[in-house]
């Protein structure tokens, strides 16, 4: 049975349900991509965390494997376009995030490090040229403002771009810039908060899903995407009465079979609450909101410096990769939102999309007249 569930959406980016997965770093390759948008969805590629090259064949893989829309993230906050010079790191910086990593090199049997980490790739405008060549159907951004001329550069070539924001101020500022929707992204969500500028603290600018979604309704004319803790039809009809037009989903996706996530990941998601998140800097240098393991609890205790966004994750890049061989998830960077309490399977995208339309036109269709007693 094909049932419908449409906003106008679905319309602009050209999709036939509302739902939009997460361009995830390290999770949402190109299977992942197709098969969302396969089933009707958009799916998008994480391209934050690609290099040139890994980008290319991704996008032409989706191609390969789906003729409808699909999109590619990056993440276009100031301090990587370009990255942080070296110049800008002072040396005791440097000595107390070693310092704070150092034990945990101990215990997983790594050597000792006190040096510079290696710069991270000043990849960003390679990567935009790469997405605008390929004529990728819907641009999606993360952390940033894409100002008017890169906006309208997309839109010469038919593209439509999306931006993440975590305020009403910001989602009036990215509706300046043109952009065709803006994504809401609620404290609740997994990964990076999508500020513009590292706040001083992590809770300092976090506003639930529930109350920021009709907040920049009001603020903003383009559609709002809602975004945090969205995990199955009661989420998307919640995000819709609230007055989104559609749903970006991240966390959940990361246990479907198509995701790339190691296995030790997927588990961990399976296995948490949703009291068993945290929100901090110590992964990549800018907060976002992750499974607590023994590596953030350590690094809090420590009460070290984070380097800026990217150098953070070079300097513990030997930590992950031990972690990922040897499986061990205390050590592994768990991006995960507090929507991680109903993730409970590792359906396919598309048993996962079937089951939120279904569960969400149920919903509506029946469930809610059950529910609320109406006399007029
Ligand atoms: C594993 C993971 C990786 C993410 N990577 C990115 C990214 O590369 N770029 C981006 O704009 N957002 C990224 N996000 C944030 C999502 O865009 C989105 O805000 C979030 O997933 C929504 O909340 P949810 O995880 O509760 O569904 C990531 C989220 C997760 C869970």
């Amino acid at each position: 049975m094909n049932i419908i569930f449409r906003t106008r959406l679905c319309d602009l980016l050209n999709i036939e349900y509302p739902i939009i997965q997460s361009g995830m770093g390290s999770v949402a390759g190109s299977a992942l991509t197709a098969a969302v948008s396969n089933a009707g969805g958009l799916g998008v590629i994480g391209g934050a965390v690609m290099n040139v090259d890994e980008l290319r064949v991704a996008i032409r893989e989706v191609k390969g494997g789906t003729n409808k829309s699909f999109g590619v993230n990056l993440l276009l906050p100031h301090d990587l376009r370009p990255p942080v010079a070296e110049q800008d790191i002072s040396d005791e910086t440097v000595a107390a995030v070693q310092s704070a990593l150092n034990p945990i090199r101990e215990r997983l049997g790594l050597p000792q490090v006190t040096s510079r980490p290696s710069a991270p790739a000043d990849t960003v405008e390679e990567k935009i040229a790469l997405i605008l060549e390929e004529n990728v159907p819907v641009f999606s951004i993360g952390l940033g403002n894409p100002g008017p001329e890169l906006v309208e550069t997309f839109h010469r070539r038919g593209s439509k771009v999306i931006a993440m924001v975590t305020s009403a101020e910001d989602a009036r500022a990215v509706e300046e810039s043109g952009v065709d929707a803006v994504v809401a992204q609620g404290a609740e969500a997994g990964g990076h908060r999508s500020h513009f500028e590292k706040p001083e603290r992590s809770i300092s600018k976090d506003t639930g899903t529930m109350t920021l979604i009709p907040e920049v309704v009001r603020a903003v004319k383009i559609p709002v995407i809602a975004a945090g803790g969205i995990t199955d039809g009661c989420g998307l009809v919640a995000a819709i009465v609230l007055g989104a037009r559609g749903v970006m989903i991240g966390s959940r996706f990361i246990t479907t079979q198509e995701s790339i996530a190691p296995q030790l990941y997927k588990k961990a998601i399976v296995d948490a609450a949703g009291d068993g998140t945290t929100v901090t800097d110590a992964l990549s240098g800018r907060y976002a909101r992750v499974l607590k393991n023994k590596y953030t609890e350590h690094y809090a205790e420590t009460g070290a410096p984070t380097l800026p966004l990217f150098w953070q994750t070079s300097a513990a890049q030997d930590i992950f990769d031990k972690a990922r061989e040897s499986g061990e998830a205390d050590y592994y960077p768990l991006w995960a939102g507090q929507g991680v309490g109903s993730i409970q399977d590792y359906p396919t995208a598309k048993e996962f999309i079937r089951r939120i339309i279904g569960e969400a036109h149920d919903l509506v269709a029946t469930q809610m007249a059950r529910r609320v007693n109406v006399s007029v």
